[in-house]
């Protein structure tokens, strides 16, 4: 059955001014090298709060808004199409969405829609709690990892849950009755296991504890949106979460946290071009462990009122640094890529070392490419720093490692001609104009 054939008919989506942003499909960026970055730059909705949030809204047949969205950016267009294929209004305006899931026509999530995007996956807890049954296609590897979601399975399972695999799709029944309170406990630290569990024990009966779990700010974010839907939940922050489950959520208004990713990577930028920005609406207190980093590489960072100001002295270089990538509050992931870019013009060796995902070295070559001096040794990179990169033409592979070429061409002598860059569409909204207001010479090609 094609899409289009099931596109749900009650869809009021406002979204002429979204499409213009992204139907030119971003091929290539071009930027012009060695320019200071000073000014100010506003930050957006976080992306990975976002998207769960809208997941969240398939536990209610009332309406759910959300402030502050991140609605520009690709995988909220993907989460929109996979919300109205199940048979969700969604409106969006400006930053504001709005979405009833009380017409669901549909419980399945197709493979069209999930393989753009693994986020897709946090519809299975929501629709199999409310709906009793969910048909989710497996995700799938993608660039970083092969990311399986056995966690996920395996805990619903716990709930009481019966799924089965087949024809590449997650087929879960609740019980009759319902999903049935449970002690869970995680082998591993896991984002979307974590939300997709909070989420399916808000509806169920009784009692659920996670154990180990994430304690990353949009999951408390999430859970806070959850609380206000009328879900009983405490210990968000914290690695165990206990969930009460209750007959029904309701609506709510929930304003998204800044995306802590994005301001993570501004951040980078000033400090890898010796600039001066403000960072509006942003919060130095979901990045402890990457501010504490910069501090150490030179980088003067605060907190004031609701920006954040990061500052470094040009004529003063930037130090080596070791980092490694660790579940919230550790140094996180999905700024690996942007400071192993800012450690290739650091004064000395830096080791970094990533523990979440496999195969999240691919910037690498790329920035060996314009000059950089890295070497892969497993998982950890040894970055010895060289006096300056310079402009080539390189090829995004993912999201964070295509913003990290893009912080490169900063700083390069000459330009730096960026391909694939339809990655950057997914997770970072007006990246260009953001940019080209505090100086960069950064144009689509
Ligand atoms: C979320 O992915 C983010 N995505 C990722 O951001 C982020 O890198 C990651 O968390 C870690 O912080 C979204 O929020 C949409 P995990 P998620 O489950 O939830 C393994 C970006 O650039 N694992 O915490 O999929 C997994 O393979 C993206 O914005 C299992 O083994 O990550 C990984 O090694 C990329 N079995 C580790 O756990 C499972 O069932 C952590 O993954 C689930 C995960």
């Amino acid at each position: 059955m094609s899409l289009s054939a099931v596109k749900p008919t009650n869809t009021v989506t406002k979204i002429d001014e979204i499409q213009s942003v992204n139907t030119s499909s971003l091929d290539k960026i071009q930027v012009t090298g060695a320019q200071q970055l000073n000014g100010i730059i506003p930050i957006s909705g976080a992306k990975n709060c976002a998207l769960k949030l809208m997941c969240a809204a398939l536990l209610t047949g009332e309406t759910v808004k959300f402030q502050n969205s991140p609605n520009t950016l690709r995988d909220m267009q993907s989460q929109t199409e996979l919300l109205e294929y199940l048979g969700c209004t969604v409106s969006r305006e400006k930053d504001l969405m709005a979405i009833n899931a009380g017409g669901i026509k549909d419980y399945t999530a197709p493979y069209d829609i999930v393989r753009k995007m693994r986020g897709s996956i946090l519809v299975l807890g929501p629709l199999l709690t409310r709906f009793g049954e969910a048909r989710v296609s497996l995700p799938g590897g993608c660039a970083i990892g092969t990311r399986p979601v056995d966690m996920h399975i395996k805990a619903l399972e716990e709930l009481g849950a019966k799924i089965n695999l087949e024809g590449g799709y997650i087929n879960a029944k609740a019980p009759k009755g319902g999903l049935q309170g449970a002690k869970i406990m995680f082998p591993k630290v896991s984002v979307g296991a974590t939300e997709n569990l909070m989420m399916a024990a808000t509806l169920a009966n009784g009692e659920t504890i996670l154990s180990n779990a994430a304690r990353e700010p949009e999951i408390t974010d999430l859970g806070e949106c959850l609380i206000k839907m009328g879900a009983k939940i405490t210990g968000l922050g914290t690695d165990t979460i206990r969930i009460t489950g209750v007959k029904n959520l309701n609506s709510a208004i929930h304003s998204v946290i800044p995306d802590r990713i994005e301001t993570g990577t501004y951040m980078v930028a000033a400090a890898m071009t010796g600039g001066n920005i403000r960072l509006e609406n942003a919060r130095l207190e979901h990045l402890t462990a990457a501010a504490g980093h910069l501090a150490r590489a030179g980088v003067q960072v605060e907190q004031e009122g609701n920006d954040i100001i990061v500052n470094r002295d040009i004529d003063k270089p930037l130090k080596a640094i070791d980092i490694m990538t660790e579940p919230h509050p550790g140094f996180p992931t999905d700024l690996q890529a942007q400071f192993m870019a800012m450690l290739t013009i650091a004064n000395g060796a830096s080791l970094v070392t990533e523990t979440i995902f496999e195969n999240r070295f691919m910037h690498v070559p790329e920035l060996n490419r314009m000059g950089a001096n890295i070497t892969v040794q497993g998982n950890s990179a040894i970055v010895r720093g060289v006096n300056g990169l310079k402009g080539a033409e390189v090829m995004a592979t993912d999201l964070r490692a295509s913003v990290a070429l893009v912080l490169a061409g900063l700083v390069a002598d000459g330009e730096t001609t960026i391909n694939r860059i339809y990655h950057l569409e997914r997770g970072y909204e007006d990246i260009i104009g953001k940019l080209s207001r505090c100086g960069a010479k950064i144009k689509k090609i």
